[in-house]
């Protein structure tokens, strides 16, 4: 018997219950594990790959991006971790459906996002499959990111849109897990010494002494210098914007797995400990959108910036003696995302997995709404807790 994809997961989701009632201390995990799979199955029948959910329309009509929209490759690196999580064949398949469809992206060099894009769609499919086809796309991919590099400022330049000269975005941080990994998979030192050069001057221009972080930095392309600081995203340009406080924790958590520069690890752990004793933090972990938004207590809550930090903090967790505190603080924010307040019900929610998240407000553009790349580092948190509370 040939079972859909639907039913082999409501099939796991029955045992995935029987397993909870085991295992009651961890019935939150069992549960999230399983909602996540039954939205991910349904909405994998759904859309069609090269049309990924992207969020949701003030109307309640699904966004969906195309291949070149920067979250392209959320979608497919959310069914590659849910096959993870899992072990459903039929998820699997679906997660290379999803992933092949984006192969044109390798060629594409208007944007500092290919990390994102190619990195969490086809890394997730190689880094599960070793299959040399996703390996070939990412190396090329990783040649068109690079081409973005200008040695007088030392970074990758992040926009091709806007009035700036050279935009640098924090969010740029995440980009460079792509790099490593293809410099250590091609032994090629271009790619590391890029990524690097990047993390080094985004650390010496775009934090503020409180570890909080710009949002844009812009450069000039000739003396290197820095022309302006700004936060695009967030409330005003000395406002602390949530998800990017997020990229940057988690940006210099992961450099620090790469190069094990102590540098790097410092960086990561003042900027836990600004959001960690964070004043304006609501009692349930979910950050307001910006730390200071002038609404508070009434702000729109982020819970993409929350997954975001959850995930790295569970990483640097593990990359610390005294990592408790940091894995205590992470299991407490993904307890939260994993309550009603924030998971969707099984087929609620347009499919997608969390609620509430913030995408550009001063743009009015996807505020309270479910995000793809919410999910994706939801799940990619709920895989590293996995993996610790096993060891
Ligand atoms: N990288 C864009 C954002 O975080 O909204």
């Amino acid at each position: 018997m040939k079972l859909s994809l639907f039913n082999l997961g409501k099939l796991m989701l029955i045992a995935g219950l029987f397993f909870s009632c085991q295992k009651p201390e961890n019935n939150w995990y069992e549960h999230a594990i399983n909602t996540a799979e039954s939205q991910l199955a349904q909405a994998a029948e759904m859309y069609t790959p090269a049309n990924n959910p992207r969020s949701v329309y003030p109307d309640g009509k699904v966004r969906l991006c195309h291949v070149r929209d920067w979250t392209t490759g959320f979608f497919p690196g959310s069914l590659w971790y849910a096959y993870e999580l899992t072990g459903n064949p039929a998820m699997k398949q679906k997660a290379i459906d999803y992933t092949l469809a984006l192969d044109s992206i390798k060629y594409f060099t208007h944007t500092h996002d290919l990390g994102f894009m190619l990195y969490c769609s086809y890394g997730n499919a190689y880094r599960l499959t070793k299959e040399d086809t996703y390996k070939n796309t990412l190396i090329r991919g990783a040649q068109s990111l690079i081409s973005r590099y200008n040695e007088n400022v030392g970074c990758i330049r992040s926009w091709d849109f806007g009035d700036w000269q050279y935009p640098v975005i924090v969010d740029n941080m995440m980009n460079l897990e792509f790099l490593m990994w293809t410099a250590n998979t091609t032994s090629d030192k271009t790619y590391s010494d890029i990524a690097t050069s990047h993390a080094d001057i985004t650390m010496a221009n775009h934090f503020r002494d409180d570890y909080s972080s710009y949002h844009v930095v812009s450069y000039d392309t000739i003396t290197g210098k820095t022309i302006e600081k700004q936060t695009h995203q967030g409330y005003s340009d000395e406002s602390s914007w949530a998800r990017g406080q997020a990229w940057g924790i988690y940006g210099y958590t992961m450099m620090y797995r790469f190069t094990k520069n102590p540098a790097y690890l410092q960086m990561a752990q003042n900027i836990a400990s600004l959001i960690m004793n964070l004043e304006s933090m609501p009692e349930d972990y979910i950050p307001y959108w910006d730390y200071n938004a002038p609404d508070i207590p009434n702000a729109p809550r982020d819970a993409s910036a929350a997954a975001v930090t959850a995930s790295a903090l569970l990483e640097l967790s593990e990359l610390t003696k005294d990592g408790q505190a940091y894995f205590n603080y992470a299991e407490n924010v993904l307890k939260s995302l994993s309550s009603p307040a924030y998971l969707a019900e099984a087929g609620e929610n347009n499919f997608f997995i969390l609620k509430h998240s913030v995408g550009a407000l001063p743009n009015n553009s996807e505020v309270d709404t479910p995000i793809n790349y919410a999910d994706y580092y939801y799940l990619e948190a709920l895989l590293r807790y996995k993996s610790i509370i096993n060891k």
